[in-house]
């Protein structure tokens, strides 16, 4: 599967007409990847799929970040290896910058809906954080409605499966970015890394 959507990668991004302008070219390349990018995250990033991360709406620093650390080899969770080292090594810094312009903007779609009890109990962790277990509140770097801005990602509709396994991943050195979370992940039992994921996934 991997393999496949790889190479549709390279066709896209290596079949531009060679006499096109420079920047022509770059918004063509951006709208090519997106495509293949589509094919897991979904039309827009608004993905459907908990194995995929939502990108609609996602911050544009974290963005390049996430797909920087990528091609460098430095983000390496298993999926992240299997499904964006080589993707991410196609792409130039300005496919990347095009690409974090392109998700930034489409608006997200809000997360479906979870039981009522553990979204209360997620929503007081998110805004008071947990100052027994040094749990400082999310909201403070994830902005009161987990929107995000510049490095620190939006949250609010991403998928509590994905939130809860880089939650788990960031106790690792799987994330090394992830290191300025590194009280809030370590103290966190698991039934609380689910309460606030499930609270995220239904902003
Ligand atoms: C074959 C499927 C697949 C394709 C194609 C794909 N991705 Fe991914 N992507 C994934 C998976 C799987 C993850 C996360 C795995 C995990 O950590 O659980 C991911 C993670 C990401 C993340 C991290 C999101 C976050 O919130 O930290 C970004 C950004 C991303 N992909 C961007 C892209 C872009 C841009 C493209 C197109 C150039 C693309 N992906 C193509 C499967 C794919
Ligand atoms: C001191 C600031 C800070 C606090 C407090 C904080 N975070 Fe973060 N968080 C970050 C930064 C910065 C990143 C991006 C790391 C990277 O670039 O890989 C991040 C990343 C994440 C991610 C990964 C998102 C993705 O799309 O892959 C999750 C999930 C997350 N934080 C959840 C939380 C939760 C839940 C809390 C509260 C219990 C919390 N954070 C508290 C700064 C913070």
């Amino acid at each position: 599967m991997t393999t496949k959507f790889w190479g549709s990668l390279c066709a896209a991004l290596l079949f531009v007409p060679a006499a096109r302008a420079a920047g022509h070219d770059e918004d063509l390349q951006v709208q090519r990847a997106v495509q293949v990018c589509a094919s897991c995250h979904g039309d827009y990033g608004r993905s459907a799929d908990s194995r995929y991360p939502a990108l609609a709406g996602q911050t544009r620093d974290y963005l390049i970040r996430q797909l920087t650390d990528f091609r460098e080899q430095k983000r390496s969770e298993t999926d992240v290896q299997a499904y964006m080292w080589g993707i991410s090594a196609l792409l130039s810094d300005a496919t990347i910058a095009g690409l974090a312009d392109y998700y930034a903007r489409q608006e997200a779609r809000p997360g479906a809906p979870v039981q009522a009890g553990l979204q209360a109990d997620g929503r007081a962790i998110f805004e008071r954080g947990l100052p027994a277990q040094g749990v400082r509140a999310c909201a403070a770097c994830h902005g009161q409605g987990a929107e995000g801005a510049a490095g620190f990602p939006r949250l609010a509709g991403q998928h509590a499966d994905y939130l809860v396994r880089q939650l788990k991943a960031f106790r690792t050195p799987l994330r090394p970015h992830g290191v300025v979370m590194k009280k809030e992940t370590r103290a966190l039992t698991e039934a609380q890394m689910r309460a606030v994921a499930s609270y995220l996934q239904s902003l």
